[in-house]
This record gives C-alpha cells, structure tokens and sequence, in this order.
C-alpha cells in the first residue's frame, strides 16, 4: 500500500469517527434512558415480537420491546423467564393500559425487574404511573400532540414516543413528520423523545436526529429478521411489497367507528369495506341494531393480526405494516439490520456535514 492509499484510508477512517461522535452526542441522551449502545428500539409488534427478536435486538446493540398487550399474565410471565434465562438486559415491554389485567401484568413486570414498560392504548391514568413507580420501572408514553404530550410528562412519563401515520398497525392521523415538526422544537429537551412511524433507512434516522429525537423507534423494518417469529408467508409479503401497499383499514361512515390501522393491501381489506357497507344496509333495514352493527364491525379483524403471522394467512389475515415496508428487501439478522442503519446515518452525515 503506498502513501496515497495510506492517507485515504486514515482520512475515510477520520471522517466515520467524526460522523459516529456526532451520533453519539445526539442520542446521548436516549442512550442514556435506555441504557443501551445505540438509539434504535424495535417497536413492540404483536405475535412478532417475543422473547427471540427482543433478545436479538438488544445484542445487536438496540433496544427490543416485547409485545405484552394481548398476552396474559401467564404468557408474560413466560416470555420474561426466557430474557431473564438469557441475561438479555436492557429491555422494555409494552402493556396496553385497558387490558382488563393491566395491574396483574405490571406485577408481572415488577417481578421480574423489567426496566421500561411502553404504555398504549391511550391516556394513562395518575395511578398507572405511580403503580410503575413503585416498582422502579421507567414508563414511556406515546404522544398524539404536543398538549398531550406536556400533559404525559406532567403525569410522570419520562420519555415519549411519537408515532405518525405512516406507521404499521394502529395510527393517528397526523404524519411523523409533522408530529416531530411540533413537538421535537418543544419537548425534545426536556424528555428522552423516539420518532416512529415510515423510517426503514438509516437517513430517515438521522434526519430525526438533526431534528432533536434522543432515537428513533422501528417496526417493519425488524419483521423479516431470523430472530423475528413471523411466519415465512408474512416475511415474503414485506419483502415483495412497495410502500404504496401499506394501506389505510378506515370506517366508511361515522356511525361505525373503526380505529385506522395500517396493513399490506389484500382480499381482508377489500372485503372490510363491502363490509363495513353490508353491515349499515343491515342497520338501515332494522336487520341489526346500530350496536349490534358496531360489534359485527369490531368483530372483523378479532384474530386477524394472528392469522397473518403466525399461521401466514397473509391474503385474510390482517399483514400490519408501515408505509417503510418498501425498504425491506432481505431477510438479514437484527445484528445485520442495526449496521446497516448504522452505516447509512453515517454516509448521510458525510454526505451533508463534511
Ligand atoms: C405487525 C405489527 C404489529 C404491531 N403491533 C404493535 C403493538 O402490539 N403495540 C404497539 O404499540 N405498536 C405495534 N406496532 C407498531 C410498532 O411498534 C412500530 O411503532 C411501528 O411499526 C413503526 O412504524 P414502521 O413499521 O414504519 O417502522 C406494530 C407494527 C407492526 C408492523
């Protein structure tokens, strides 16, 4: 190798260092909440996100989040043995707050000396925060808008999520763009902040980055890992589609409300809207009454998210995704996943900073 060569490579080398201590100083922060390597979660994801991804997560240097919300105490209690007998640490679980066993589960997590527990499914109350104080457990919040979110850490949340649109699974209404437009510039300071919602690629991370985010939350993106317990039909119906097909389930009419959730365009989501159509000329004609129309319409996708991944019913079943579902390309383990995120925020901030 003569001089020439030696002096690219120290100059290369030179330049991955500053861009990597840039990152460093950025989620700093997050890293510190977390108490992880890196600032990249891999958001809870039903079914998919048991003990093998949350664990393979966190020894890629991430932080994995399992997916408590439909499991019993039982099954909690199960999947928390297999992290504990594993010595995977740290990690977050997610409960959703009106799960009818919400206290018994936090128990559960209590017990087993679980760190963050992730909080869905709306406003927690005072008491589910002081029930996760008292057993030293960090609790994280998800942020629909800044008056929501002030009000969260008033509450006792110490860091947020902010979730947009182009999220797999259920959604709000406003983009993730705009939700870290109004509430990073705000809130980004005083509480560890994670962006989720149509990132896949290691620029949209630092963009988030730039933007204030102590880290950034990602879900397709980990779907189609080995350590994912996705069936294989699922896993081949992210890698073949594009963005585009990550579609929008919506109520067709206010009578029926349907919380909007996003998920890979198939015969379910077409079928849901003839539905949706069928069951108000049932409410129309006196067939049904208009509860009797609600619950037939909530009944749609009961067992829907199960078909899909773990039986790989991937054209009835409900196939969750984000709109960053079109950056998934392979099947690679979370490690593979992690550096080449890693690597693209690097060539992003070499690209524009230097
Ligand atoms: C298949 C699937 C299941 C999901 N299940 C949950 C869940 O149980 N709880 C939750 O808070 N978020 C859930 N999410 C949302 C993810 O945790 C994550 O925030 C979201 O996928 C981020 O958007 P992205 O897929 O574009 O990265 C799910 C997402 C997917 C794709």
């Amino acid at each position: 190798m003569n001089n020439v060569q030696n002096k690219m490579i120290f100059i290369e080398n030179s330049r991955k260092e500053y861009a990597l201590s840039w990152i460093e100083e950025r989620w700093k922060k997050g890293k510190d909440f977390l108490g992880t390597s890196t600032g990249i979660l891999c958001g809870a994801m039903t079914w998919v996100s048991h003990h093998e991804l949350v664990q393979g997560v966190c020894c890629a240097g991430g932080f994995g989040i399992l997916a408590g919300g439909s499991m019993t105490p039982d099954q909690l209690s199960e999947q928390l043995r297999y992290l504990d007998n594993a010595r995977c640490r740290p990690f977050g679980v997610n409960l959703i707050v009106f799960h009818p066993k919400f206290q018994e589960l936090v128990d559960v997590c209590g017990q087993h000396k679980v760190t963050h527990i992730f909080l869905g499914g709306g406003l927690p109350s005072s008491s589910v925060f002081k029930s996760l104080a008292s057993y030293n457990i960090l609790p994280v919040a998800f942020a629909p808008s800044v008056a929501l979110a002030q009000r969260l850490i008033r509450s006792g949340a110490q860091a947020l999520v902010i979730e947009g649109h182009e999220a797999g699974g259920h959604v709000g209404p406003v983009s993730t763009q705009v939700l870290a437009q109004e509430i990073l510039p705000v809130l980004g300071k005083e509480v560890p902040i994670f962006v989720a919602g149509g990132i896949g690629n290691g620029r949209g991370i630092m963009s988030y980055l730039f933007m204030g985010a102590s880290g950034c939350q990602l879900g397709s993106r980990f779907v189609c890992t080995h350590e994912s317990k996705a069936h294989d039909a699922f896993k081949e119906a992210f890698i073949r589609a594009h963005a585009r097909d990550a579609v929008l389930s919506y109520g067709i009419d206010a009578r029926l409300p349907v919380i909007p959730v996003r998920a890979l365009s198939n015969k379910a989501t077409e079928k849901f809207v003839d539905f949706q159509k069928d069951v108000l000329k049932e409410i129309e004609e006196g067939i049904v009454t208009l509860d009797e129309g609600k619950m037939k319409v909530e009944h749609f996708w009961s067992g829907a998210l199960y078909r899909a991944v773990v039986k790989g019913d991937v054209e009835y079943g409900s196939v969750m995704a984000g709109q960053s579902v079109g950056m998934v390309k392979a099947r690679e383990s979370c490690k593979e996943v992690i550096q080449t995120l890693t690597n693209e925020m690097i060539e992003a901030f070499n690209e524009t900073c230097i």
